[in-house]
């Protein structure tokens, strides 16, 4: 019921400004550490530029980061866990996430900085909202306002991902079908793709797209053939033995990749889309109108855009000092900390999974939970994951 009177507050506020910019939105403030910690957003920002000044690629991770932790369990920071204390496999190991994450030492540095100026006030859920809309506005959209006051969750389960979760093989009926169910329209999906205009996918995402297409073509007939040329060039027919970390990543946006635009979707309508998902968007008669218009008019899908963004970022919140907690690092929930002794099983397992090796700058991240084992192999996981569809 409070879900329904928040979409209700929510769509009425969209309808009456054309932006969600309430500066209290079901209990989200903008401005929420105004008293307690009025330097945060400000010190999340300079992090950010300064992270993102280091390396282009950090903007689109910290957008994907903040889209992957709100889609599944809400705006939680449950994406961030290292490891769950019910024993959970954490949502960080699931083939959708796992290395391909990219901007979590980032969102590490930035909650060390505004712990060190205000410790345990502000929470990692929030520090990713803020993170993803500095990521933006450092890739060239206008800023916005991001409420904040969510509190941090204290599972993460990457078996709450199948089923729920877009996949790249996906078209538009599933795609609309998983965003309908977080309360997410048809044009919130169209304009957040937009997002994928940059950064780049691995090759495994869409190898299925170059190579052994279907028993009549080879290559995706959807695919403009110079396009898929060059895919090729760069991408090596799928081979289970590859080590899918080591596979090239490929722009999304060929033209502007490093700049948060609408040639992404004039892309698309050169059918120069990447994955399956992106090209889909053309194929539907509805979202191709979208898509259309989206290309004509960059200040609208800007707009579209953030409001989407802000709406992702309401997504199940958890809201007021009996929900959840600020954790005290962002990887782990508050008191873990104690209970870790590293033991062989857990080093070989780090062994495993070297996306997840401790980081030098960051000692604390050294310290986990007891191992637990590890239940696929994690190549093996990818490929299910993404080839099979979770599902
Ligand atoms: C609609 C369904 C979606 C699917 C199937 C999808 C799938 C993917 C895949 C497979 C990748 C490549 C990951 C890699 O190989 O490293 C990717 C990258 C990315 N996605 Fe999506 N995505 C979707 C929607 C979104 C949304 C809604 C956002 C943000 C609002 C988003 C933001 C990004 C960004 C920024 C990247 C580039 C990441 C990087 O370069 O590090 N995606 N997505």
């Amino acid at each position: 019921m409070p879900r329904l009177l928040f979409l209700i507050a929510l769509l009425a506020s969209a309808v009456r400004r054309g932006a969600v910019d309430a500066s209290i939105v079901d209990g989200l403030e903008v401005g929420f550490y105004g008293q307690t910690c009025p330097d945060a957003e400000g010190a999340i920002r300079n992090v950010v530029n300064n992270e993102i000044g280091m390396n282009r690629g950090i903007a689109p991770g910290l957008i994907r980061l903040f889209f992957h932790d709100c889609f599944i369990t809400g705006c939680d920071a449950s994406i961030l866990l290292d490891e769950s204390p019910a024993g959970d496999v954490p949502e960080k190991e699931s083939s959708a996430n796992g290395f391909t994450l990219v901007g979590l030492r980032t969102i590490d540095i930035a909650k060390s900085t505004v712990e060190s100026m205000c410790p345990r006030t502000v929470s990692c859920a929030d520090i990713l909202a803020f993170a993803a809309r500095d990521a933006a506005v450092a890739a060239g959209l206008p800023s916005y306002d991001v409420a904040a006051g969510r509190r941090d969750g204290m599972r993460s389960n990457m078996d709450d991902l199948p089923g729920n979760f877009p996949v790249p093989g996906h078209h538009v009926p599933r795609l609309t079908e998983l965003f309908s169910q977080r309360g997410l329209t048809q044009e919130d999906l169209v304009a957040l793709s937009g997002a994928h205009s940059i950064g780049g996918a691995h090759c495994f995402m869409f190898s299925n797209r170059i190579y052994g297409f279907s028993k009549d073509a080879d290559v995706d007939p959807s695919l403009d053939p110079d396009y898929a040329a060059r895919l090729r060039q760069v991408c090596p027919p799928k081979n289970p033995n590859n080590d899918p970390q080591q596979a090239p990543k490929v722009k999304f946006d060929a033209r502007t990749g490093e700049s948060l635009d609408t040639a992404y979707y004039s892309e698309l309508l050169a059918r120069r889309g990447l994955l399956t998902s992106d090209n889909a968007l053309i194929e539907d008669a509805q979202t191709r109108a979208m898509v259309e218009a989206f290309a004509r008019d960059e200040v609208m899908w800007q707009q579209k855009f953030a409001e989407a963004m802000q709406k992702v970022g309401m997504l199940d919140v958890l809201i007021g000092a009996d929900k959840g907690q600020v954790r005290k690092q962002c990887r782990l929930v508050n008191g873990q900390e104690q209970q870790q002794q590293p033991q062989p099983q857990q080093q070989q397992r780090q062994q495993q999974l070297p996306w997840l090796r401790p980081q030098p700058h960051f000692p604390w991240l050294r310290q986990r939970r007891p191992p637990r084992p590890f239940p696929r192999h994690p190549m093996g996981d990818l490929i299910n994951g993404f080839f099979r569809g979770f599902h």
